[in-house]
């Protein structure tokens, strides 16, 4: 069926919008936000800058920077009756799905919500990290914990999540963090936002269908799976009788392959060098041991075919060393691509056209109705 002349399956290499936020070259692995190369942003800018950067489309003056973090911080804290909302969620949920019901729900507070100003984008990139921390700690039965104005914005997270103020090295490479994961052109969940934002749907709907795409474990849910194999492996011994089966079966390894990247992801490469420095602030891990060993072997079985360790290969460990919970890793992502999803929507509502693809109808026609008892 994928041989139908016009039809791509999986829509690769189809361009759907004209846009100016994201330049990735993946055989050369380059990726720019804005035109900013990801390495000079991870090195030397915030994430409420680079927020700033993708949605408003230039980097800020320190006067616009000031008015842009304390707007965020302002709109930082949510209702009552959100928390008491995510209260009544099962606690065998996901976060990611506790994310996008309260996200959905965001929407029902606020009047103009369909308003196209500014407002809905920093409210949104504001609340995201609360929505997070406050589900992960009710879910545990622990009180939630209010946002902490004098703290920036990834530093209030951590904060939020375990009620101890995150130090300085840890909060800076989980800033850094957020920056690398804040946009990435034309992914899935990416289009989803310009789809649902093409309908005219309001910004809250917008990143619910976005948070929603990225739960999938091809997508921002990979960097659990790594994890959770690292873990599973245990010790570089185990990595080669792990392939060999895994390869046999034709099974995707989690935490490599890329879309657009035929060669190590950027971020990736920024990834590994964060998790060492935060190795040398913290000790380091034996998930790095086998992390390392799977990735040689890796190189040597399909480094050729352009099969390389993508952004969610290093960040799990980054993440398991600050001691964050496995399963918190995607609402992390989510808390970082909000931005630029937000910036894709911004952009799409510039020259909106409804995005109304087609199909090739494979089914029967004409086809006979049976009535019930004679089927
Ligand atoms: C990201 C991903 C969905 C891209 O998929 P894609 O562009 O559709 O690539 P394909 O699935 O067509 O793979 C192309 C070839 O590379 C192989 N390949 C791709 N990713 C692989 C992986 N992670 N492990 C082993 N082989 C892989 C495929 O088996 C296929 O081989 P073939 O040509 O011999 O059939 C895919 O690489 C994947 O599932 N990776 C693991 C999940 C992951 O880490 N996702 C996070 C992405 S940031």
């Amino acid at each position: 069926m994928s041989e139908t002349p016009g039809f791509v399956h999986g829509l690769a290499g189809v361009p759907v919008a004209h846009s100016r936020i994201c330049f990735i070259d993946g055989e050369k692995g380059i990726l720019e936000y804005r035109g900013y190369p990801i390495e000079v942003l991870a090195e030397r800018s915030t994430f409420e800058e680079v927020a700033f950067l993708l949605i408003r489309g230039k980097l800020p003056t320190r006067a616009e920077l000031d008015d842009w973090q304390s707007q965020m911080k302002r709109l930082r804290r949510i209702k009552y009756k959100l928390i008491d909302l995510l209260k009544c969620l099962p606690e065998t949920g996901h976060p990611m799905e506790a994310l996008q019901a309260g996200v959905a729900a965001l929407g029902m507070f606020y009047p103009g919500r369909k308003s196209r100003e500014l407002e809905p984008a920093i409210r949104l990139t504001a609340k995201l990290p609360t929505l997070v921390a406050a589900y992960h700690r009710l879910r545990a039965g622990d009180a939630d914990v209010m946002p902490k104005d004098e703290l920036d914005h990834g530093q209030n997270f951590l904060y939020m999540l375990s009620e101890r103020m995150p130090d300085a090295v840890e909060a800076r490479i989980f800033d850094q963090c957020l920056i690398l994961h804040a946009e990435h052109s034309m992914n899935a969940s990416t289009f989803s936002a310009r789809v649902t934002g093409s309908t005219e749907a309001d910004a809250y709907a917008v990143i619910s269908s976005a948070v929603g795409t990225l739960m999938g474990s091809l997508h921002g849910g990979a960097n659990e799976e790594v994890l959770e194999l690292l873990g599973r492996l245990g010790t570089p011994d185990k990595v080669k009788p792990y392939l060999d089966d895994a390869m046999a079966k034709k099974e995707k390894i989690p935490g490599f392959g890329h879309r657009v990247y035929k060669t190590k992801d950027p971020r990736a490469l920024i990834l590994q060098g964060l998790a060492e420095r935060l190795f040398q602030h913290r000790g380091s891990t034996p998930l790095y041991d086998v992390a390392r060993e799977l990735e040689k072997q890796m190189l040597e079985r399909v480094g050729k075919k352009g099969i390389h360790p993508n952004v969610d290969y290093f960040s799990g460990i980054v993440y398991h060393l600050l001691g964050i919970q496995t399963d918190l890793f995607t609402p992390i992502f989510a808390i970082a691509r909000v931005a630029g999803w937000l910036a894709h929507w911004v952009e799409q509502m510039e020259d909106n056209r409804i995005f109304r693809p087609s199909e090739i109808y494979t089914g029967g026609r004409e086809v006979a109705y049976v009535p019930i008892d004679r089927r």
